[in-house]
């Protein structure tokens, strides 16, 4: 006889199956990943599915096409009591009788709050480190005098087939008023993350717990971002962030590393300073998505080489210089209350691999999202913050380095320069002609030369300019024939137009004439053109070392790639020619990143394998990198051609 046909949607995963097998086990055997609390007695509901094409029971009646069986009295009270949505059925009881469809649903993200403009919305199959799984347990017995905890570890082995579990000694102390408070029923949380395989118990609750949530965090050196996810759904329930506060003891990184090589204490006060800012943040998501802390059950945190070592607590000085040795480049797994975060007692920490020196977690993570490693394509992936961390490659090779921007993209060593807040100008716009400047402000809907711009401004003021803003009106510049292809302002236009003005013995292009002036003098234009000759040079070195001349795909990771236009980009000759339709910012990529590791844990040995495999690049140490450098000072660059620009 030839069994039914049974195809699972949308992972088009198919198998043939007996009469009488319960959808669950169906999708267990093909590792279909449908959740399940309850171990299939039809109480937890997580296990719910739908039918698309043959037709199912709902009722008592079984016809003759009918293809999956009626719903039984335990899937009735579940109805009953909690409700099932139209067109769903709990997995675990529902029969294959006949050839079947099956749409799992895939809970989409709701994310009302998003941290970051450009988060990252993409649903993800779910394969968490933590399962729930709700057991009864044999009550006591004079005869036999197994402890409690043992009757439960048998249950588990029995149910759910955890054998060999190890169980958190925090738990020791507790499990006899749990097991007696669930009269015998309860849930315990298993944590499967090692490399042993052994799984271990972190939390038990009484009776049945639905519902764990973990936080996917990306430590940045100026934000901090985290997302709260529930583990069973993949819904991201809450999503905040704050400015990380090591800034009060240094701007960028290297300052921060200065603070800790001149201060006796300064490692250990930097470390408690982002602690407290997660445990702070952790408060926050807790109270936006309703849930206490304890339920938070996993955790996965990103970050760049430093913020990684400060947040473990580990000595960043060995990274501020050659051969910026990291203490430890693999993943690091640790229990989170011994890193000083306040979560349930029992959650783990896990930190994704750092990838060079200067390449950290946070760009594994970019890598993890944008997976050049998995695509045909030639993709660039570029984080510009103090340094640009650069990957390039494809499925057959991936190499990233670092190279040393500086921080005048994010405004700093601009005379005008600001971060990226109410008030800057962050678009520019310049007549050939007259040389005439428009621009638009942040927090200010209109441009600078539409009606009801004065007004609209008066409550920001216009006060800088910030990294995209740069870009574009030092881009412009360059367009309208304010600065030559060397970058120097052209001071014979001084008697054309009064934008162009004397400031020593170099000119300035004056902005905006108001208070306060904002120009953009010579040295802003040579910071700019030092900062992007460097971030080109890193990307042409990967080149040479690909042996490519030309990118199939560019994506700009943070803060930064998500706000510059990407033709101003190319104008100045940042990126390297590439198909503007193929240039996208890709938003919080490392956060993204952060999120798939903590709804599954495939994820964490797909990085740890590609990172491993990375061919890792020390940018100063290359020859050739002097030589690109020299080339990229030029706009948008002297040797190379940018067909995509004129076209
Ligand atoms: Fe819990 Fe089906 S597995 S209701």
């Amino acid at each position: 006889t030839v069994h039914p046909l049974v195809l699972f949607m949308p992972s088009g995963k198919r198998g043939r199956f007996p009469v009488g097998t319960p959808v669950l086990e169906a999708a267990r055997r093909l590792g279909v990943y449908v959740e399940s609390v309850c171990g299939g007695r039809a109480t937890c509901g997580r296990c719910q599915v739908a039918v698309q094409e043959g037709n199912f029971a709902k009722h008592g009646i079984v016809s003759s096409d009918d293809h999956l069986s009626p719903v039984g009295p335990k899937e009735e009270h579940y109805d009953r009591v909690r409700g099932l949505p139209e067109g769903r059925r709990l997995s675990c009881s529902a029969l294959i009788l006949g050839d079947l469809v099956i749409d799992v649903p895939q809970d989409t993200v709701i994310n009302a709050q998003v941290v970051r403009k450009a988060a990252d919305e993409r649903v993800f199959d779910r394969n968490a480190a933590i399962r729930m799984c709700y057991v009864e347990v044999e009550e006591p017995d004079m005869e036999k005098p197994l402890g409690d905890l043992d009757r439960l570890k048998s249950a588990l082995s029995h149910d759910w087939h955890f054998d060999d579990l190890d169980v958190d000694f925090h738990l020791i102390p507790k499990v006899q008023s749990i097991l007696r408070k669930g009269e015998w029923k309860v849930t315990a949380a298993i944590h499967k993350d090692r490399e042993d395989g052994r799984p271990r118990l972190i939390a038990l609750y009484p009776g049945l717990k639905n519902e764990a949530y973990g936080i996917a965090c990306d430590i940045g050196s100026t934000t901090i971002a985290m997302h709260l996810s529930s583990l069973l759904s993949g819904r991201t329930v809450a999503s905040s962030g704050t400015s990380n506060p090591q800034i009060r003891f240094g701007e960028d990184l290297m300052s921060r590393v200065s603070y800790v090589m001149m201060n006796p204490d300064g490692r250990e006060a930097m470390t408690a300073a982002v602690r407290e800012a997660l445990n702070g943040l952790i408060d926050k998501v807790c109270v936006e998505g309703g849930i206490s802390r304890a339920d938070i059950l996993d955790s996965v945190f990103v970050g760049n080489p430093i913020m990684h070592h400060l947040f473990l607590g580990i000595d960043p000085t060995e990274l501020g210089g050659a051969p910026f040795a990291l203490a430890v480049s693999g993943a690091v797994k640790v229990r989170s209350s011994e890193i000083g975060l306040s979560m349930n007692e029992g959650t783990r920490t896990y930190m994704l691999p750092c990838i060079a020196g200067h390449v950290g977690a946070d760009a594994a993570a970019a890598t993890l999202s944008e997976g050049p490693h998995r695509q045909d394509e030639m993709m660039l992936l570029v984080d510009i913050g103090t340094n640009a961390e650069i990957v390039l490659g494809n499925r057959t090779r991936v190499i990233a380095a670092s190279s040393p921007t500086g921080p005048a993209f994010e405004g700093a060593e601009i005379s005008s320069g600001q971060r990226a807040a109410a008030g800057a100008i962050e678009r520019v716009r310049i007549d050939p002609v007259t040389l005439e400047p428009r621009f638009r402000v942040i927090g200010v809907e209109q441009w600078s030369d539409e009606p009801g711009f004065a007004d609209a401004a008066a409550a920001t003021g216009v006060t800088g300019i910030c990294g995209s803003g740069i870009i574009e009106v030092i881009a412009e510049m360059y367009l309208a024939g304010i600065i030559s292809e060397d970058g120097v302002v052209d001071g014979s236009l001084a008697g054309r137009s009064p934008r162009i003005v004397a400031s020593g013995r170099t000119f300035s292009y004056l902005l905006h004439d108001g208070e306060p002036r904002i120009t953009v003098t010579q040295n802003d234009v040579r910071a700019i053109q030092l900062a992007k000759a460097a971030l080109y040079a890193g990307v042409k070195l990967l080149m040479d070392k690909q042996g490519v001349t030309q990118v199939d795909r560019i994506g700009l990771a943070g803060a930064f790639g998500t706000f510059i236009d990407p033709k101003y980009a190319m104008v100045l000759g940042l990126i390297p020619d590439c198909d503007l339709e193929k240039v996208k910012a890709v938003g919080n990529a490392a956060g993204t990143g952060a999120r798939m590791c903590l709804l599954n844990r495939e994820y964490r040995r797909e990085i740890e394998e590609t990172v491993r495999k990375i061919d890792k690049i020390e940018t100063a140490l290359e020859p050739r990198f002097q030589e690109h450098f020299v080339a990229a000072m030029a706009v948008p660059n002297k040797v190379d051609a940018f067909p995509h620009l004129s076209a």
